[in-house]
């Protein structure tokens, strides 16, 4: 089976969970620079990817499965299975910005987001408008030096927020990282992909 690991937060969280799953995945490191390795006594082949990439890698079939946002994969829309979502590394996407920045009924504003689909789909049911601008990271600056009057972002701890002086305006939805597979795939691996998910849940990583 080949795998696409996430390079960026949930890297973390999903050598965790595959390892109280028992895969050994040994010498594989969250600071590892190589993009393609191989765990034979695991069954696996592993692939680095950036989150925005993995779900296009496992729709075309390059990677059987991958661990991914449900940010991500809300934003970029895939033809995936997502059978699992993992216990930890959850966050929340919010509306962000300073204290009383949130648009007033009838206000037309400016949102900043690395999300402008999903936050198209927010706006869709508000009672105010926002021309989407998107960015592609440190989207907490934008609210603060007046490009965008809120923000679509990721919270997690808050620091990012805090260090800022800004505040989560109002939770949209929880994120959790998610256990994808291809399609094709899944159906082909069926008896092994169903006993990968009973190890997961026997140790207690997904939801
Ligand atoms: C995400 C998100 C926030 C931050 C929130 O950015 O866009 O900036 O994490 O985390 P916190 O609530 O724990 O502070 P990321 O670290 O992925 O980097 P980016 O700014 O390059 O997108």
């Amino acid at each position: 089976m080949i795998l696409a690991l996430p390079k960026g937060r949930n890297l973390k969280i999903a050598l965790a969970a595959f390892r109280a799953a028992g895969f050994g995945l040994d010498g594989l490191e969250t600071t590892d620079r190589r993009l393609r390795m191989s765990f034979p006594e695991d069954d696996l082949e592993v692939l680095m990817l950036k989150d925005w990439d993995l779900p296009l890698y496992v729709q075309y079939g390059i990677a059987d499965c991958g661990v991914v946002g449900s940010d991500v994969l809300e934003e970029v829309d895939g033809d995936l299975l997502v059978p699992v979502r993992f216990k930890d590394g959850h966050c929340r996407l919010s509306i962000i910005g300073y204290q009383g920045a949130m648009p007033k009924p009838g206000e037309q504003a400016r949102l900043a987001s690395k999300y402008p689909q999903t936050a198209r789909r927010i706006l869709a049911n508000r009672p105010w408008g926002a021309e989407v601008m998107k960015l592609s990271g440190s989207v907490e600056l934008a609210p603060l030096l007046d490009l965008a009057d809120v923000a679509v972002d990721i919270v997690q701890t808050g620091q990012t927020l805090k260090d800022n002086g800004l505040v989560e305006l109002e939770v949209v939805r929880e994120v959790a990282p998610c256990l994808v597979f291809n399609r094709a795939s899944y159906q082909l691996h069926r008896s092994k992909i169903n006993g990968w998910l009973e190890r997961f849940e026997a140790a207690g990583v997904v939801v």
